[in-house]
């Protein structure tokens, strides 16, 4: 919802706008909806300029308090003229009622999360790089999948760096982290990361200590000829909503207080605080913060340790759970694309010299990904004229 104070009244269908001291009690679908007098002028269609799409009022230059001298509605539009400045304001009344029905909203790329479990890797939703690349509805429905299941399986990658390169592209912008553009998951000799070792790799998400951490997840397999190495996919969404049904406490303790997370080497010492379960702007549970190799000694007080330390561990044990994990192996040719926020994963241990393992990877922003999605329902790209 948005910041608009919704004050939905009781009183039966009014015959014409009602002036209020700070706001404009409005005739829709049967009630009257307050809306503030400031919104109202925010929400006046000259306030933004038409070249670049960007706001150009300034609602601060305006006299307070703010009031309208008169208000009508004439075929389905309201229209209010302003008691303080030359200036007319007109507004369908079907932009009102969608507002008030769902906010800001009426944005396509707010899809409600769909939860899974341990048995998703068959139902993945799968994509062959070159209808991404060719295809707007085929990107379509991979940006959707993103946002409604936080994973995809993309296949048909060429083993090139170009590949990743034009694969990330059709989604946003490469966004760097400390390993640069682009990082490879290989074998190393002097690894800087666990995963650049033959070691198992604990369930998490990538890099909680940048501040911002990564969005979109690329992992292309250029090569896995390996035995072991699983890959480990976990819907964390999945798991904190069940903890929070489960075990309400837990929930409370690990989405309120933020822990730090380090990373270190010879020439950086990065580290930032999170909380282990992220809650979004509904109060739903929009990713987690876990990697306990990247995890800095935490510096709560040492009594709510007492409390935070038993939950953190009963809630890592959860992620851990079978039915919560999709255990599979990625071939060459595939890239996995997840939101790094909701999706943790991990990978089990393989035999350093039975073959070669090598995994290409890159981030985008999550931002990036919706806008891609919105530009592309906008222009009615969510049905595929072949596929249906
Ligand atoms: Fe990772």
């Amino acid at each position: 919802m948005s910041g608009i104070v919704l004050a939905a009244a009781t009183n039966s269908i009014a015959a014409a706008p009602r002036l209020g001291k700070t706001g404009l009690f409005v005739p829709l679908q049967g009630v009257e909806v307050y809306f503030n007098y400031y919104w109202l002028r925010d929400a006046c269609p000259s306030a933004i300029d038409r070249q670049t799409r960007e706001r150009v009022f300034d609602i601060s230059a305006l006299p307070a308090p703010l009031r309208a001298s008169t208000a009508k509605v004439e075929n389905d539009v309201l229209h209010i003229v302003w008691a303080q400045e030359d200036h007319k304001t007109e507004l369908p009344l079907a932009m009102l009622a969608a507002h008030n029905a769902g906010g800001i909203a009426n944005d396509p790329a707010d899809l409600p999360r769909k939860q899974w479990y341990g048995d998703q890797y068959p139902m993945f939703a799968r994509f062959p790089q070159r209808e991404i690349e060719h295809n707007q509805s085929v990107r379509a429905r991979f940006a959707r999948a993103l946002i409604e299941d936080g994973i995809a399986l993309v296949t048909g990658m060429e083993n090139s760096d170009d590949s990743l390169t034009r694969l990330v592209h059709t989604l946003g912008p490469v966004t760097p982290s400390v390993d640069g553009l682009y990082f490879d998951v290989r074998l190393e000799v002097e690894p800087s990361n666990l995963a650049f070792t033959a070691k198992a790799l604990e369930l998490h998400t990538d890099l909680p200590s940048e501040e911002a951490a990564p969005g979109i997840q690329f992992l292309h397999c250029r090569e896995n000829t390996v035995e072991g190495g699983e890959s480990l996919f976990v819907d964390g969404a999945s798991v904190a909503e069940e903890l929070r049904l489960i075990r309400p406490e837990d929930f409370e303790l690990l989405a309120s207080h933020e822990i730090p997370f380090f990373r270190r080497h010879a020439n950086w010492h990065y580290k930032s605080y999170q909380r282990v379960i992220e809650l979004d702007r509904l109060g739903e549970v929009s990713g987690l913060t876990v990697s306990q190799h990247l995890q800095d000694n935490i510096d709560l007080p040492q009594h709510l340790l007492d409390l935070y330390y038993p939950a953190y561990i009963r809630f890592i044990n959860m992620l851990k759970e079978q039915r919560f994990v999709s255990r599979f192996r990625l071939n060459a040719g595939e890239c996995i694309v997840f939101d790094n926020h909701r999706i943790v994963h991990g990978r089990e241990a393989y035999s350093a010299h039975s073959g070669r393992r090598h995994l290409r990877g890159c981030y985008t922003d999550r931002a990036a990904m919706r806008s891609t999605y919105r530009v592309l329902a906008s222009q009615g790209c969510l049905i595929d004229p072949v596929n249906g």
